[in-house]
């Protein structure tokens, strides 16, 4: 039998990955404050965003989902945001015309701060510091007083996650999203890549299709959907403290939902059923990622299904998958096969980047080839499976910044001096992000040429 909820039963269960607050009291004051503050997203438009994510997960659409591994205090400002959401908004272009589908669009953004170590220490010659743990606990300067975690921060992470919001409903719902502006969405900088010709000319036919329509009736004015977008936020839950905080209940249902962002996710250092993360995640109504790394069993992943969607409801859960582009093949099927096996509702979503991490010249990078080469086994997998590819989930930004390597323009190990800006993992950059869209939208296109096949054939 299922244990009481409620937004502080996670306090009794064992937890992983907690900073160590030297002050707890003053911890305490910044959490009731918090408790008080507005929330971040609303109820309804959790609710909206699972019903997206069920189609996903019946075979009806695609998940996008992107943005910083860390976001970071020093990089906040509304450059920053409008060129990641325009980066982001031509991958789901050019997704959605690949796909013929959906595309649900979730930022990691506006509350992705908290970040899993895989040691609780940094040393640098003698000293021993503890590590960075994300702008909203600690600081990522090595000194001793950057290190000590601060719970003030987490009043300033909660300010710039409503003032990141806003812009971004703006962008959406305001006219930025317009398809009219299809071809104003570039980038300065991919203006004059490999990418900008193959963009260019989808924005072409987007652009002509549009003429079309308004020939005969179907316009930006009198059709919403053609101006607006839904764009949708998440981040992981990693902590509990301050998801807490912002942890409401809907007037209109009764039920709880974390309103710190429409969708968040257990990660894989924090995915123990009977610990604090797994908890907290259960009582929450909002659709909810589980990252599945090599370790995760088919037992374990079942199980972890049944305590965070036990009503086997679509949308609910998201699988992001991230095994690295040589360990898919070995750890994808077995997965699949267990859930489907046991009539589970989810979406399967790849996550290419955090299994392909190495260090080269002493950066952490991800070279672009073998993001493509995950990728393309995720799809591969699944179509052999018969199951749908629903989802890529990627650390991206708009900015023009060296920290993968490859792509289009083939960025070395020698080039990653040049402009590496993360605060926690290697993110690919606007002209990188758009050569996987492509990809992807080839990928999709080959599967639904292949359905027809069956079909007609
Ligand atoms: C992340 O998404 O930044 C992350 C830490 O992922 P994972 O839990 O999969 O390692
Ligand atoms: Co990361």
């Amino acid at each position: 039998m299922a244990q009481t909820w409620t937004p502080n039963s996670w306090r009794q269960k064992p937890i992983q990955q907690v900073p160590d607050y030297p002050d707890l009291a003053a911890l305490e004051t910044v959490e009731a404050r918090l408790a008080k503050y507005p929330p971040l997203v609303f109820a309804g438009e959790a609710r909206r965003l699972k019903s997206a994510l069920a189609n996903v997960a019946e075979g009806r659409g695609f998940l996008l989902q992107g943005g910083d591994c860390a976001e970071s205090f020093a990089e906040h400002g509304a450059d920053t945001i409008r060129d990641f959401f325009r980066a982001f908004l031509q991958m789901a272009v050019v997704l959605t015309f690949g796909a013929q589908q959906p595309v649900v669009k979730v930022g990691r953004i506006a509350g992705q701060f908290a970040k899993p170590r895989s040691s609780s220490v940094e040393k640098q010659g003698d000293v021993t510091l503890p590590s960075y743990r994300g702008d909203i606990i600690n600081g990522i300067e090595f000194t001793e007083e950057a290190r000590l975690p601060n719970p003030e921060r987490q009043i300033m992470a909660y300010r710039q996650s409503a003032a990141t919001l806003n812009l971004l409903r703006a962008f959406a719902m305001g006219g930025y999203a317009n398809l009219e502006n299809v071809h104003q969405w570039m980038l300065g900088f991919v203006k004059d890549s490999p990418q900008a010709e193959r963009y260019r000319k989808l924005a072409d036919r987007i652009s002509e299709t549009m003429d079309f329509m308004k020939a005969i009736g179907i316009t930006s004015e009198n059709h919403p959907s053609l101006r607006e977008t839904d764009f949708f936020t998440s981040h992981e839950a990693l902590l509990l403290g301050y998801e807490q905080a912002l942890t409401r209940v809907d007037s209109t249902s009764g039920d709880w939902y974390a309103t710190s962002g429409h969708m968040i996710w257990i990660g894989d250092r924090t995915r123990q059923p009977d610990h604090a993360h797994v908890e907290y995640c259960r009582g929450i109504k909002n659709p909810i990622g589980l990252k599945c790394g090599p370790s995760m069993t088919a037992d374990g992943l079942l199980e972890l299904i049944d305590i965070l969607n036990p009503a086997n409801e679509a949308g609910r859960l998201t699988l992001i998958c991230r095994f690295g582009h040589d360990k898919v093949a070995e750890h994808l099927p077995r997965l699949i096969r267990a859930v489907e096996r046991e009539g589970k509702k989810v979406v399967w979503s790849c996550d290419p980047m955090h299994g392909n991490t190495i260090t080269l010249n002493n950066y952490k990078t991800r070279p672009f080839e073998r993001i493509l080469s995950e990728v393309e086994s995720f799809f591969q997998i699944h179509r052999a499976e018969g199951t749908h590819p629903g989802g890529i989930h990627i650390e991206m930004t708009g900015n023009d910044v060296t920290e993968c390597t490859g792509g289009a323009r083939a960025l070395s190990g020698d080039d990653l001096a040049d402009r590496y800006h993360t605060h926690c993992d290697p993110r690919l950059n606007a002209d990188q992000a758009l050569e996987l869209a492509f990809l992807l939208a080839e990928r999709m296109k080959g599967g639904r040429d292949e359905k027809k096949m069956v079909v007609n054939g």
